[in-house]
């Protein structure tokens, strides 16, 4: 055992020092990589763990996005605290079942510390509760399955979503996995800040129930993937207090700004929904695999999810001790709760504090600095962490500047010091910062301005 851990943590720790150094994405050779790893045959007998980590750290992490690098600035990066790690190895090792809570009440109840409180964070009172999935579209779909459950007669196929047409897909996703059909999700247009249209909306529901629709379900988005937008969260709010709606917010990305003092007002508002997801893999930098739903009323995820049997030990009467199964898809299920306990005890609010802050502050000066570059023009400010720009030259249509502005990006990238991804804003293909890796820090992201510059001097 000790040989074992030994030599994984003499790798771990020798790829993680390097992680400046390592390109910020390197994907050349990746696919025939992939195919000679694929035609291999299930192995009869085992071969050395040496061979295994040279396979490993040597050949099929190298050739990936290094999404742990400090220079991944795309989509939305997360980072990967070690220490998270750390509480998965000692989760797996340990393997106690968390699905009851009778198996392991204390282990149990350090997932549930941990709901409290991110409910806490979220400003949702006493009575609200949640679990922690696998990530932000299961947490989606189970937020969905909730509303549906108080808010529609079993037979919901009127039922109808609001979201807007900056919504990220897995709240869509989540409604067709929920059996609805995919139009019966709306997607009501956005302003010039990208935050959905209340007045719009507001229309739609009228006409709908007039058509003899059931609208039941409004999302606002608290940090949108393509640019950050934060939706007016307390219009959204009255409104779906007036009509009777179940709103929920998509803070997937967003939501562990409310830790500063800028994102909690940015987000005001987020403290009356009746549904909120926030990604521990995003915004508190934790290795991918834990999601946050949040629900302000508890015994809705109760209503949507319990179903007994036999074989099971007796459930909980008090409410404070929750049985995981009852309350959330899976039954046997990771000791996710340590993954996201651990590094919070460990470290402390204020140190993610500082990283998100800092973030903010990173973007505005990355903001600044795009401003400054001739023929650059910010598509959108930043309202969290990400900015959008492009570049425009004079003369050029939309198609020939959207291939001038995929060539920059691809320009930029070839650099391999930081890594960008693009989207498209109203047909327009945009370049998109996304600061939210806690290795991001000014020096990384200064060398990758300068790689910009560049990039666009040679367009
Ligand atoms: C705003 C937003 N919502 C939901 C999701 C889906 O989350 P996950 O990838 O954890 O399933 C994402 C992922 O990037 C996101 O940015």
């Amino acid at each position: 055992m000790r040989a074992l851990l030994d030599a994984a943590r003499d790798r771990i720790v020798e790829h993680v020092t390097s992680l400046p150094a390592q390109p910020a994405a390197d994907v050349e050779g990746a696919a025939e990589l992939a195919r000679e790893l694929l035609e291999q045959e299930a192995p009869e007998t085992g071969i050395p763990f040496s061979e295994i980590l040279d396979l490993l750290f040597e050949r099929a992490i190298p050739k990936s996005f290094n999404t742990a690098s400090p220079g991944y600035l795309a989509y939305i990066p997360g980072g990967g605290v070690l220490s998270s790690a750390v509480a998965d190895l000692i989760a797996g090792a340990t393997n106690r079942y968390v699905g009851v809570w009778q198996a392991a009440p204390a282990l149990v109840q350090l997932e549930t510390n941990v709901i409290r409180w991110l409910c806490d964070l979220a400003g949702l009172p006493a009575g609200s509760g949640g679990y922690l999935a696998t990530g932000g579209s299961l947490a989606s779909f189970t937020a969905v399955v909730a509303a549906r459950r108080d808010k529609l007669p079993p037979d919901f196929l009127k039922g109808t979503f609001y979201v807007s047409d900056q919504t990220h897909l897995a709240v869509t996703k989540a409604a067709s996995l929920a059996g609805f059909p995919l139009e019966n999700v709306r997607s009501i247009p956005s302003d010039e800040r990208f935050r959905i249209r209340v007045d719009l909306l507001a229309e739609r529901i009228a006409s709908d129930r007039a058509s003899g629709f059931n609208p039941f379900f409004i999302c606002g988005n608290a940090g949108t993937t393509n640019t950050g937008a934060v939706d007016d969260l307390g219009a959204l709010a009255d409104l779906a207090a007036r009509e009777g709606l179940w709103f929920h917010v998509d803070a997937a990305y967003g939501g562990f700004f409310l830790l500063t003092e800028r994102g909690r007002t940015t987000m005001a508002g987020i403290d009356r929904a009746d549904s909120v997801v926030l990604d521990p893999h995003k915004g508190l930098f934790l290795p991918y695999g834990t999601g946050a739903l949040l629900v302000r009323d508890a015994e809705s995820l109760r209503r949507a999810h319990a179903a007994g049997a036999d074989y099971l030990p007796h459930m909980q009467e008090d409410p404070g001790f929750i049985d995981y199964c009852e309350i959330s898809p899976e039954l046997s299920r990771a000791n996710r709760g340590l993954r996201v306990w651990l590094p919070l005890k460990l470290h402390g609010l204020a140190a993610f504090r500082r990283n998100l802050d800092e973030k903010l502050d990173l973007t505005l000066h990355a903001t600044r600095e795009l401003k400054a570059i001739p023929g650059v023009e910010i598509v959108a400010e930043p309202q969290l962490s990400v900015v959008a720009f492009r570049l425009v030259r004079p003369g050029l249509d939309l198609e020939e500047q959207n291939r001038l502005n995929r060539a920059l990006i691809e320009r930029v990238n070839a650099r391999k010091r930081i890594h960008i991804s693009g989207t498209l804003l109203d047909g327009a293909f945009v370049l998109r910062i996304c600061v939210l890796s806690f290795r991001t820090h000014l020096e990384r992201l200064d060398q990758g301005l300068d790689d910009i510059r560049a990039a666009v001097a040679e367009s």
